[in-house]
């Protein structure tokens, strides 16, 4: 990992083998994390893990587990490292209810005691990096001091913050996330890298609060979805205008599909990058006025 890295937020749902590689064929991300593998009641055979990885080669890949079972976790996590990947990431941050009603993703912040035994266990499991990625709490942002002490006494490699909590789901808290990272700098010091996340749309904003937070890096998920060149723009490198790049994004996962993405894949991907009721869907697809 580079000194300050500028890395793309797993997306579950989003980052399909054909989204992956046509990312890849734009080098959109140097460094990719994978959205939730879950894992409830046994490991996978290791076929299935390899097909699970294999759209992001030759990009490094950190592969991003979820699960409350510090065993099963662990095995998991050794299966990964065999197959070659950079680095484990822990889901300790996923809101949605078919996730925390199983007491996993962000339910773990109700359980920092579990969640920092999962960490301790998978630590000693593998030789690579293990990374947290967490919310600011469960229920209120109070709780987050208490937590990140939890969690960075059990020694993460690395732990991106969201700084919302789960509770909030994606709601817009205007000003919250400057005070929430202030605070969290303060704890987390220089005791582990960690990474911004939260809302990033440019890079200048990315760049401002690395500095002002002491941040190893920043992360985006939906940000880069509206503009597929912000990481590299972040990270100094040459990237088109956000429009050119999300043209090109577009293209680029039509191209996996030999030119034939089917019609809802199209719709889902056009929406993603341009929004709903977005002009570009009818053109790309043929499906109105050229
Ligand atoms: C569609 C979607 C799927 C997501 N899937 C995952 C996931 O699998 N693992 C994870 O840690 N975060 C996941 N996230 C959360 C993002 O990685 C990120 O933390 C969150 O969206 C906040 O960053 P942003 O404001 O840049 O989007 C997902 C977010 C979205 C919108």
């Amino acid at each position: 990992m580079p000194d300050v890295c500028f890395l793309p937020g797993p997306m579950e749902g989003v980052m399909s083998p054909e989204f992956i590689r046509g990312a890849n064929t734009l080098k959109v991300a140097s460094c990719w994390i994978t959205p939730f593998f879950r894992l409830s009641a046994e490991l996978p055979r290791v076929k299935y893990f390899r097909n699970f990885l294999a759209p992001y080669a030759p990009v490094p890949v950190i592969l991003q587990l979820m699960g409350r079972d510090p065993e099963l976790l662990s095995e998991a996590a050794r299966m990964g490292e065999a197959l070659g990947v950079r680095g484990i990431d822990l889901n300790f941050g996923c809101p949605s209810t078919q996730v925390t009603r199983h007491g996993a993703g962000s339910a773990l912040l109700k359980e920092p005691e579990l969640a920092a035994r999962i960490l301790r266990k998978v630590r000693m499991a593998v030789r690579i990096p293990v990374s947290v990625k967490m919310r600011s709490g469960w229920d209120d942002f109070s709780e987050t001091p208490c937590l990140l002490e939890r969690i960075l006494e059990a020694e993460p490699d690395m732990l991106t913050l969201h700084y919302r909590t789960s509770r909030e789901q994606y709601r817009s808290l205007s000003g919250e996330r400057e005070r929430r990272f202030e605070t969290a700098s303060k704890i987390i010091g220089k005791r582990c890298r960690w990474i911004l996340n939260g809302d990033y749309s440019t890079p200048e904003e990315m760049h401002r609060d690395i500095a002002r937070f002491s941040a190893s890096g920043a992360m985006a998920a939906r940000g880069l979805m509206n503009d597929p060149g912000l990481l590299r723009r972040a990270a100094g490198l040459q990237a088109g205008s956000p429009e050119e790049m999300r043209q090109a994004l577009f293209q680029a996962v039509n191209g996996q599909y030999a030119g034939n993405m089917p019609k809802g894949r199209a719709i889902e991907l056009s929406i993603l990058l341009w929004g709903r009721n977005n002009p570009h869907f009818a053109r790309l697809t043929g499906q109105g006025p050229q």
